[in-house]
C-alpha cells in the first residue's frame, strides 16, 4: 500500500492506509494504546486495540522515537475528542497492522519542548534528535523557503547565481583565515575564503553585470551569539550602479521576503531610514541601533541603513591607517593629497544595514581604477612588491576594462535569528558550531594521522601544558 502523510489523513476517512514514521509519543489508556505517529507533515493518533490482535500484540514493545509503519483505517474522531491544534486532529487510524523499522534507545534529552532548557553542548552533541524538535525542523523548512524565495526574486531582477572557489587565497576582510595546507606544493597553504569578495569583483571585469551567490564564508574569530567560524552570506555585487540602486535593490528584496514569508511582522518604516555613521554615533553610540520604538515585540522589525562610514582608522599598534571596511571601498574623493592631509575625516560610498540592533549587511561601492588602488593600499602602507603578490591579480584584471562596480553582502543566519525570534544565529543552521568552535557530534576539530601530516610535509609542534 502506498504511503500516506498524516497530514493527508483527514482527506481518506473510511479508507484503509499505511502511514509511516516515528513515534513522538504513547499512552497506555488500559485496554486503548495510542501512538502518535510524526512525519515530515506533522502528527497522527494511531489507536490499537486488542480486536486488532497481532498489532496489539507488537505494541506493547513500541516505545518514543521508534520508527514504524502501521496500517489501519481512517476514522472521524468523536467531536469531543477533535484536536483543532493538529491538522489531523479530527481523525485517527484504527490500527490492524503494525512494523517496527528500527528501534530507538531512550533519547538523552526531551524533544517535545522547544529545547531552550537543556544545555547547548548536549543538544549540538545529538543534534541529529535536536533537530527532530518542532521548533528546529520550522526553522530550517522556513530558512529553506526564503532561500528559495531570494533565488527566484533575484533571478527575476536579472542576477545570476555563481559559484567562487573554497580553496582560495588570504582576502583582507579583517579577520584570521583558516588555511588549508596543499599536499602538492610542500609548505603552501590555501585559504578558505572570508568573503568571495574578489571574486565577484572579477566577475564584474569579466561581464557578470548582475552577481549574486548564497555562499558559506569562513572567518577564524571567537564565536557568539551572532557569530559563527563558518555562516553563510547572500553575496551581491552589480556593474554600472550607485549606492541608492544597491541599498533599494536589497530594501525591496527584504520586504518582499517579509510580506511573502513572515506575514506577522511588521516592518516599522518603509521605506527603510538612511542614517549616516556620524549621525548614528552621536544619537546612539553604536553603527547598529535598535530602532524598535516597542523593543518587547518580537514581530516589529526595525531596519535602517548606516551610510557614509569613514574610509580608514589608525591602527595604533601598527602605527598606520588602514581600511575600515576593505581596501577596495571607494573614497568619496579620489584626490590623493586630500586623502592624506587628513585621512580620519574622509568618508566611504560604504552602508550596513542594521535590522533591531544587528548588523545583517554590509557593502560599498569599489575603487575600480587600478593606479587609484595602489596609491591607497601605498597609503595604508603596504609596499609595492607586497601590493604585487597580494592583489597583483586584481590590479591587472582591472586593467582590462573594469566596470564601475559595487555590492553588498548580507549575513543569513542573522537575519533569520532575528525574522524567527532566536536568541542566537546556531537556532538557524543545521550544524552549527559550539561557543568554543567545535562541532562536538562529529567530534572536530581532530587530529590527523602521522600519514596524512607526511602526505602534507606538516609536522605538529607539541604544546607544553596542553591539557585539552
Ligand atoms: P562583512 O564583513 O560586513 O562584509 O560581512 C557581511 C555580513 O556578514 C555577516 N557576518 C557574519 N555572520 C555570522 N558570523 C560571522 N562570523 C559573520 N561575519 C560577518 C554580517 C555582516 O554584515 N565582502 C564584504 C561585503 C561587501 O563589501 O560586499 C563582507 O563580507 O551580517
Amino acid at each position: 500500500m502506498e504511503r500516506t502523510l498524516s497530514s493527508q489523513t483527514p482527506e481518506k476517512k473510511g479508507e484503509s492506509v499505511r502511514v509511516e514514521g516515528w513515534v513522538d509519543s504513547r499512552r497506555d489508556h488500559g485496554k486503548i494504546i495510542f501512538l502518535d505517529i510524526r512525519d515530515r507533515e506533522g502528527m497522527v493518533q494511531v489507536v490499537f486495540t486488542p480486536q486488532a490482535e497481532a498489532a496489539y500484540a507488537a505494541v506493547q514493545e513500541v516505545r518514543p522515537e521508534w520508527v514504524v509503519a502501521i496500517e489501519g483505517v481512517v476514522q472521524e474522531r468523536p467531536a469531543s475528542m477533535k484536536n483543532p491544534d493538529s491538522a489531523s486532529g479530527e481523525v485517527e487510524i484504527s490500527a490492524e497492522h503494525l512494523r517496527v523499522y528500527s528501534q530507538s534507545l531512550t533519547p538523552p534529552f526531551p524533544l517535545n519542548t522547544d529545547g531552550y532548557e537543556i544545555g547547548e553542548e548536549h543538544r549540538l552533541k545529538y543534534r541529529y534528535l535536536d533537530l527532530r524538535r518542532k521548533r528546529l525542523q520550522k526553522n530550517l523548512r522556513i530558512r529553506s523557503a526564503s532561500l528559495q524565495f531570494i533565488r527566484n526574486y533575484l533571478s527575476k531582477e536579472g542576477f545570476v547565481e555563481i559559484e567562487t572557489p573554497i580553496l582560495t587565497k588570504s582576502t583582507p576582510e579583517g579577520a584570521r583565515d583558516f588555511v588549508v595546507p596543499s599536499r602538492l606544493y610542500p609548505g603552501t597553504f590555501y585559504a578558505l575564503p572570508q568573503s568571495p569578495q574578489q571574486y565577484k569583483q572579477l566577475l564584474q571585469i569579466a561581464g557578470h553585470e548582475r552577481y549574486f551567490q548564497v555562499v558559506r564564508c569562513f572567518r577564524d574569530e571567537d564565536p557568539r551569539a551572532d557569530r559563527q567560524p563558518e555562516f553563510t552570506q547572500l553575496d551581491i555585487e552589480m556593474s554600472f550602479t550607485n549606492q541608492e540602486e544597491i541599498l533599494s535593490l536589497l530594501e525591496s528584496l527584504y520586504i518582499a521576503l517579509a510580506q511573502n514569508l513572515f506575514g506577522e511582522k511588521h516592518i516599522q518604516q518603509i521605506p527603510f531610514p538612511r542614517i549616516p555613521y556620524k549621525e548614528a554615533m552621536e544619537k546612539w553610540g553604536t553603527d547598529k541601533p535598535d530602532l524598535r520604538k516597542n523593543k518587547n515585540d518580537p514581530d516589529e522589525l526595525a531596519f535602517a541603513f548606516i551610510t557614509d562610514f569613514p574610509a580608514f582608522e589608525w591602527k595604533e599598534q601598527e602605527k598606520r591607517w588602514d581600511a575600515v571596511h576593505h581596501p577596495f571601498t571607494l573614497t568619496q574623493t579620489n584626490d590623493m593629497e586630500e586623502i592624506k592631509k587628513d585621512p580620519g575625516s574622509v568618508l566611504a560610498y560604504q552602508y550596513d544595514l542594521a535590522l533591531n540592533g544587528y548588523e545583517v549587511a554590509g557593502g560599498s561601492l569599489r575603487i575600480y581604477d587600478p593606479e587609484f588602488l595602489t596609491q591607497v593600499l601605498e597609503f595604508m602602507g603596504n609596499k609595492r612588491e607586497d601590493i604585487e603578490k597580494q592583489f597583483g591579480h586584481l590590479l591587472s584584471a582591472f586593467q582590462y576594462g573594469a566596470p564601475p562596480h559595487g555590492g553588498i553582502a548580507s549575513g543569513l543566519d542573522r537575519l533569520f535569528a532575528v525574522l524567527l525570534c532566536e536568541p542566537s544565529i546556531r537556532e538557524t543552521m543545521a550544524f552549527p558550531k559550539t561557543g568554543d568552535s567545535r562541532d562536538l557530534m562529529m567530534d572536530s576539530p581532530s587530529e590527523i594521522s602521522e600519514e596524512q601530516l607526511n602526505e602534507l610535509s606538516l609536522s605538529v609542534k607539541k604544546q607544553e601544558n596542553h591539557d585539552a
